[in-house]
């Protein structure tokens, strides 16, 4: 490894080194425009503008920018230095500019203007950095987004920074939580927009997947981005994926609370029968150790049996806090752990099934699973445990296909009968596997705060309340019913997007952070960032202790409070890091009864965040922080400060990923000042618990440690960071598994906004409507019709029914047959288009004709513009039913994967395999729902009785036809009318869309009308 590292250290200096030239280059021609006057510095800008705005080809563009780099980094340092000893207001308070940009600032601009990852330890100013990429890139006219982590840096980056492109005569924005779109819009219309990632995520789907109209729509393209803190959004925010939702249509609320006196039931019968467990192991390590100080002869038996004990009461109750006291002595933990390794040694884990089944659920704490056993099934239902198990439904269904019965409607109706209960049934266990999950994983006060008769859920990271945020699947309304508050209404995805392929629509991506490098390979794979190491500009002094470790909580926090205590008597800031807003209000009592002053910083307070920050480096200041919560925000050392040793930063736990605690230490340190950090570690954290290897409880049992003893030793800071590197492997493949699912998504997302868009921005929906009604009659006539056979043998009837329902042309089936057999005998020319046969053809143009002329009879007796508009909305309102209804059906289909995931199958493969099969039937769905509703809107309710009198089908006798009369439409305006025939459509199209054409083949031109083939189109 040390070889690879060698090589690739030096290949970051050589790239280093080859950037110094262009910084001599850029302090010579600053030194020059040190002699400017204002104006005429800023000048260079509208310059520049004008002549960027004129070039459009990419290529000749960035070489633009390349030419002109040095000149105008040397603008911005020249700005900088001008601005010195100005007061700058900065979220309402005066900050001094005194800054100027040092050489490993421009170099590290140079890299983030080259896309590149600038890894630049923590206080070393990246925010003054970004300002000469992002400059450069303005002066384009196609707007920089620079992303942040919290609104609260955006508002401090934009002011701060502000200065400089103002002076400049730029204009800055920023989009924060609750803008009106209007506002948005002007944001984004700045050459500058700051903002954090949700902001942006958030106005891309609500720009394309749901604004009705060009002016509905707030950003302008994804031209250059550089995100700040790039590894806490491009990675561990990527974990969750952007989600706008809305009340579910199909929702099964009821079931939770409906189970929840069941589930408490289960849960206490399993506490006691953990308990009994606990009383035998306990036992059991009486008889292991005898009194007398014999040795048993059995030991080794002994351990076994006390080591599947205690495992039974983890997967029972994982957080059972009698469980913990027994492994607070590391023997027992030893034995556990020892006992869990050989069950999972074995391939089919049959003993691991077995020991399972001693219970009445089993968790799993790692995955986050629940699964109800055997035992806890007849517990639940004593006559009928099987009313909790999934049958094999495609067996079953199979099953009657081959059966007895020949009556086919029968068939139909069994198999009716089966998906539904079977649906129930999944249904039922779903909502107690998620009651089980909330009950046995969720912590009050750890992972969820109840506030005001609702549950609002902790940030993981930075220990924030994320208000309007819930757990998916039920998981939400679960927590609700455990904790006999309001249940609310399920909601349902209409739009979502993964952070990771939001920021892959940017034409140019970089990114800044002080922590970048354990993550490189991820930041390569998934976005094609590469990590570029900037030297500091001065060294960095900050001293880091050993972690200490002790055996219990208890005692770990005895000695983090002496350590407090210690150092604030000496005049020392103390920043204490904690990794929930329990352990932080904990913290906070044990300082009180200390009589030791001092400010809390998390979920509950975080409006008066910036204030308290800025006092955090105060002498003998104490400010107790949730892990994340300062990420970003800058100390300042007060007076006198830096002679006593500057700031200590205290880590109460150590956080899963490496990199949260090196944004912990990197509070202190900053810019050269003095400073120092200390992990305290518990063999009770969950780190320690769930990933903490064999050795560290080894090394403490050969110790034997005293009560309040400390453990330091250089060995276990390798264990934890191995620890720490498990979990971090563990959510890089989660990770990477919810891209992969995405992928498939983002594929079918691309064309729908593609199509949305396109209908959006034409100037002339009107024809592209009637080709969809072409292209949909097509499909009904290859339905119904057949290019070979008999005109006899053509199901006319069924085709004229069709026609008529939709459109109100009252076509007797009569001149369908005239049009196929005037068709038959006198061929037009390009007819066998699109293998229609001849007669197939003049059909589909008889049929697309009369709607034609029944359509232009309709515009007739509109108002033209309105009529636009009302077109518009036909098209966008069934696209947008229809997909969210995809979206769901795609949520059902990856959880009934999961469902179904066990097997020699890829579960992956096979939801490939089945999104594309409904994402096909999706396509045409929407056109056939087009043309239902095309003559069923109408911009003003006379211009439709006006229309229906006049329509052809008043004059014919048929009893198909849809149109009996006026729409149950009372308003006048177009919209109303509008969504009427849409809750007529939903009438109709209920529940699951249904495929009605037949399949599209690979070669035929795709269904959504691109003109390319199938297969390189849609369906690739
Ligand atoms: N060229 C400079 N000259 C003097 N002071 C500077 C200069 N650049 C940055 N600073 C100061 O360094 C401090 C840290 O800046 P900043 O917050 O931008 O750091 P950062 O790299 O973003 O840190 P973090 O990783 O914590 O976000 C600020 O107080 C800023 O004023
Ligand atoms: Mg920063």
């Amino acid at each position: 490894m040390n070889w690879f590292k060698a090589l690739f250290g030096s290949k970051n200096d050589r790239d280093v080194k080859k950037i110094r030239p262009v910084v001599a280059r850029i302090n010579e021609i600053e030194l020059g425009l040190q002699k400017l006057s204002d104006d005429e510095l800023r000048a260079k800008t509208a310059a520049w503008k004008e002549e960027l705005s004129k070039i459009e080809d990419k290529a000749a563009l960035a070489a633009k920018l390349e030419e002109i780099l040095p000149e105008a980094f040397a603008v911005v340092k020249n700005t900088c230095r001008r601005l010195c000893g100005q007061d700058v207001i900065v979220r309402e308070r005066p900050l001094r500019w005194e800054m100027v940009p040092f050489d490993v600032q421009l170099i590290g601009g140079y890299s983030l203007h080259h896309g590149h990852i600038a890894e630049m330890a923590t206080g070393e100013g990246k925010t003054l950095v970004s300002t000469m990429p992002v400059y450069l890139n303005a002066i384009t006219g196609r707007g920089v987004h620079v992303v942040t982590v919290n609104d609260y840096l955006a508002a401090r980056d934009a002011e701060w920074m502000g200065a400089v492109y103002k002076f400049l005569g730029l204009t800055v924005g920023v989009i924060l939580h609750d803008q009106p779109p209007k506002v948005r819009r002007e944001q984004y219309q700045c050459d500058i927009t700051y903002g954090t990632n949700s902001e942006f995520g958030f106005d891309y789907l609500r720009d394309n997947g749901m604004a009705l109209r060009k002016e509905e729509q707030v950003q302008r393209g994804h031209y250059f981005a550089i995100v700040d803190e790039v590894d806490s959004i491009l990675i561990d925010e990527a974990r969750t994926p952007l989600i706008i939702s809305g009340p579910a249509v199909h929702t099964f609320d009821e079931q939770y609370a409906q189970w929840k006196p069941t589930v408490d039931g289960l849960v206490r019968a399993q506490q006691q029968l953990c308990n009994r467990f606990l009383k035998e192991a306990e036992e059991l390590i009486k008889k292991l150790h005898p009194i007398d100080g014999t040795q048993v002869k059995n030991a080794e038996e002994l351990e076994k049996q006390i080591g599947l004990l205690l495992f039974r009461v983890k997967t029972g109750q994982p957080r059972s806090e009698a469980l913990m006291k027994i492994l607070e002595i590391p023997e027992n933990a030893g034995m556990m752990n020892r006992a869990e390794l050989e069950l999972h040694k074995d391939q089919k884990k049959v003993d691991l099934y077995r020991e399972k089944e001693e219970l009445l659920f089993a968790m799993d704490e790692k995955s986050h699973e629940a699964d109800l056993t055997e035992k806890g099934r007849t517990f639940i239902s004593p006559q009928d445990p099987d009313a909790f198990v999934l049958p094999d439904l495609n067996t079953m269904l199979h099953d009657v296909d081959v059966g007895p019965e020949t009556d086919a409607r029968k068939r139909l109706e069994t198999k009716a009968k089966m998906q539904s209960d079977f649906e129930g049934k999944a249904q039922k266990i779903h909502a107690i596997s998620q009651l089980l999950k909330a009950y046995s994983l969720y912590q009050l006060d750890v992972e969820y705060v109840v506030q005001d008769n609702k549950v609002l859920i902790v940030d993981q990271h930075t220990g924030r309340l994320m208000p309007g945020r819930r757990w998916s699947d039920g998981l939400h309304q679960a927590v609700e019913a455990k904790e006999g508050v309001a249940i609310e209404r399920e909601t349902q995805t209409l739009a979502t997007i993964t952070i990771q392929n939001y920021f892959r629509l940017y034409q140019k991506l970089a990114g800044m952070t002080g922590t970048a490098e354990t993550e490189a390979s991820e930041f390569f794979d998934i976005y094609k960032l590469g990590v570029m190491t900037i030297p500091t500009n001065k060294p960095n002094i900050r001293k880091d202790s050993d972690d200490s470790v002790y055996k219990t909580r208890r005692e770990k926090f005895n000695a983090v409070v002496s350590e407090i205590k210690a150092l604030h008597l000496q005049g020392r800031p103390v920043l204490v890091g904690t990794i929930s807003v329990e352990t932080s209000e904990m913290l906070s009592r044990a300082l009180k009864k200390e009589g030791l002053i001092h400010s809390v910083l998390n979920a509950k307070y975080h409006q008066q965040e910036a204030e308290i920050v800025a006092r955090a480096g105060q002498r003998g200041a104490i400010t107790i922080a949730t892990n994340m919560a300062g990420r970003g925000t800058d100390i300042k050392l007060g007076e006198g400060v830096p002679q006593v040793g500057g700031l200590h930063v205290l880590g109460t736990e150590r956080h899963e990923s490496r990199r949260i605690d090196r944004q912990l230490r990197g509070r202190c340190s900053r810019q050269g000042d003095p400073g120092s950090s200390h992990f305290f570690i518990s063999l009770e954290d969950d780190l320690m618990r769930l990933f903490g290897s064999d050795r560290i409880v080894k090394l403490m049992e050969r110790m034997g440690l005293e009560e309040g003893e400390e453990l330091k030793h250089g060995l276990l800071n390798r264990s934890i960071q191995q620890a720490q590197k498990r979990v971090e492997a563990h959510n890089f493949q989660q990770r990477k598994r919810t891209l992969e699912y995405d992928d498939v998504m983002n594929k079918q997302r691309e064309v729908i906004y593609g199509f949305r868009n396109e209908i959006i921005n034409s100037d002339d929906v009107r024809d592209r409507l009637m080709d969809i009604i072409e292209e949909v009659v097509m499909l009904k006539i290859e339905e119904f019709t057949a290019a070979e056979t008999d005109l006899a043998e053509w199901r006319v009837r069924s085709l004229a029914d069709w026609v008529n329902l939709n459109f109100p042309l009252g076509l007797p089936e009569a001149e369908i047959i005239k049009a196929a057999q005037s068709g038959k005998e006198n061929p037009v020319e390009g007819s066998l288009f699109d293998g229609l046969s001849e007669a197939q053809f003049a059909v589909c143009n008889f049929i697309t004709d009369s709607i034609r002329k029944a359509y232009e009879l309709k515009v007739s007796f509109e108002e033209p513009d309105k009529l636009a508009t009302v077109e518009r909305y036909t098209i966008l309102q069934a696209i947008d039913k229809l997909w969210q209804e995809h979206l769901y059906e795609m949520d059902s289909l990856r959880h009934s994967i999961g469902l179904r995931a066990h097997g020699q199958r890829d579960p992956l493969l096979e939801y490939k395999a089945e999104a594309f099969k409904i994402f096909d039937e999706l396509m045409v769905n929407v056109k056939t729902e087009i043309c239902h509703n095309v003559f069923r809107s109408a911009s003003s309710l006379l211009a439709f009785e006006n229309f229906l009198r006049n329509a052809p089908q008043q004059t014919l006798h048929t009893n198909t036809s849809a149109f009996g009369g006026a729409p149950a439409a009372d308003g006048k305006k177009a919209s109303d009318v509008v969504s009427q025939a849409a809750d007529a459509a939903e009438a109709q199209a209920k529940a699951k869309p249904v495929r009605t054409g037949p399949k599209v083949g690979r070669n035929d031109p795709c269904p959504c009308g691109s003109g390319k083939k199938y297969k390189q189109c849609c369906g690739k």
